[in-house]
């Protein structure tokens, strides 16, 4: 490792989300208790009835292994405000419902001994929390009654609460290797935002840094960070801050909502989140892919079901992930068609998401490629280079070629696999 802390991170590429917590039960959108305005005393029901009875961390942590995930990230705490692990500033806990553990330890361990990295999701908002004020998010925002009360709230008690839960779980939880914090709020609809002066940001990553100097962070601080954020969405292009590229990640769901939604039908095939992961990659970036496990504790058997499909993949197209990153912009990538490059092996991956025809012309490639193959099967894939004439004859029609070009020549029927790949062995590296 060159000494970067981002190094581990944007090498691994490719980590689970996990989104767990009371909303679980209610199957219907982590946001539900705000979209519904529902008060602490009629959300208190699912704390009253959270029994994980089928909680296997080791079989959830297998299940990220064989996808080829490499770091999670999990909702020690949403913005519901019960935590998942036994905290001694706060009684809203899972220790205090028929769950009656903490459910988190066990967790991290399990993904720690499959070598995957351990990171915490922490909410900002807290909509549990007496002191917490009230804002455009909250679910009473629309009681007069309580937003006249909130007034009388200290916010400062709140924010003793958010850095000492953190120092919480930074002391007590072993090695954490990344925070995701979210998120800061704007001002909106008469009432005042949220941002790193209310949760006092600096003196945060102060603590944070104190405690952990390596640890990653994300930027919903309303603080740079150390890794952008883009959620449910492709970015065209490797992301910039003031002009320049960052460390980035796209956060995903498999269905749209990031908690357990029992009723939503929109989910992705394991081609296109492939296709994403692949996306992402060729772009400078990280896939974090997000699992909302049921109130029962299980993986919904659809999650399960695209986990394996991608893990299909992976088992023979890890290569063209790890350890890779946007290719030099002086390769012009075909269509349909993502590069992705590891700079230190020499090695370019042309993944082909439209199987085209026989042949794949690489314009300026020509005497720059040493061998090709398969990734899947290691099969050669012989190439034409240099200038060809157009000729026409007998009827048979040659469109010559440039003499920069170089082509690929593929075999007329599709591999067997989600997407292939051709492993392309630079010369002189
Ligand atoms: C959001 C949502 C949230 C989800 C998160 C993931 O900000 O509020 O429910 O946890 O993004 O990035």
């Amino acid at each position: 490792m060159t000494g970067n802390r981002t190094d581990w991170y944007t090498h691994d590429r490719f980590g689970m989300f996990i989104h767990w917590g009371l909303y679980s039960m209610g199957a219907r959108h982590e946001w539900m208790r705000s979209r519904e305005f529902m008060t602490n005393e009629q959300y208190d029901k699912y704390r009253k009835h959270f029994d994980p009875d089928r909680y296997d961390p080791e079989l959830w942590a297998d299940l990220a292994a064989e996808a080829g995930m490499k770091y999670m990230v999990v909702t020690a705490k949403h913005h519901e405000g019960f935590c998942l692990w036994d905290s001694s500033l706060t009684d809203y806990k899972a220790t205090n419902s028929p769950a009656g553990r903490d459910l988190l330890r066990p967790m991290l361990d399990a993904f720690r001994a499959r070598d995957i990295r351990a990171g915490l999701y922490y909410s900002l908002l807290d909509w549990h929390h007496p002191d917490y004020t009230v804002d455009v998010k909250h679910p009473e925002r629309n009681d007069k009654r309580f937003v006249e009360d909130s007034k009388s709230r200290d916010f400062s008690k709140y924010v003793d609460y958010l850095h000492g839960q953190t120092r919480e779980l930074l002391s007590d939880y072993g090695d954490i290797d990344l925070l995701f914090y979210d998120f800061s709020i704007a001002a909106e609809a008469g009432f005042a935002g949220k941002g790193k002066e209310e949760w006092q940001s600096e003196k945060l990553v102060k603590l944070i840094r104190g405690l952990r100097p390596d640890i990653l962070l994300n930027d919903r601080l309303q603080l740079p960070g150390d890794i952008t954020t883009p959620e449910q969405y492709q970015p065209r292009e490797w992301i910039k801050v003031n002009g320049q590229r960052v460390v980035w990640e796209a956060c995903h769901t498999f269905s749209g909502s990031w908690g357990y939604y029992r009723d939503e039908e929109s989910w992705k095939s394991v081609d296109m989140l492939v296709q994403m992961l692949i996306d992402t990659v060729s772009k400078g970036g990280n896939l974090l892919l997000n699992v909302g496990p049921t109130g029962r504790g299980e993986f919904d058997e659809r999650a399960i079901d695209r986990l394996k499909g991608i893990g299909g993949w992976m088992k023979r197209h890890k290569r063209s992930i790890y350890g890779c990153s946007a290719a030099p912009e002086s390769f012009q990538c075909p269509v349909d068609c993502r590069f992705t490059y590891n700079e230190e092996a020499g090695r370019l991956y042309l993944h082909i998401f439209n199987w085209p025809f026989k042949h794949i012309h690489l314009q300026g490639f020509s005497g720059q490629v040493e061998y090709a193959q398969l990734l899947h099967d290691a099969s050669e894939i012989r190439m034409i280079q240099g200038e060809q004439e157009m000729t026409m004859e007998a009827g048979a029609f040659n469109e010559g070629r440039h003499a920069g070009t170089l082509t690929l020549e593929l075999p007329v029927k599709k591999p067997n696999v989600t997407v292939p790949v051709i492993e392309l062995f630079l010369k002189g590296k």
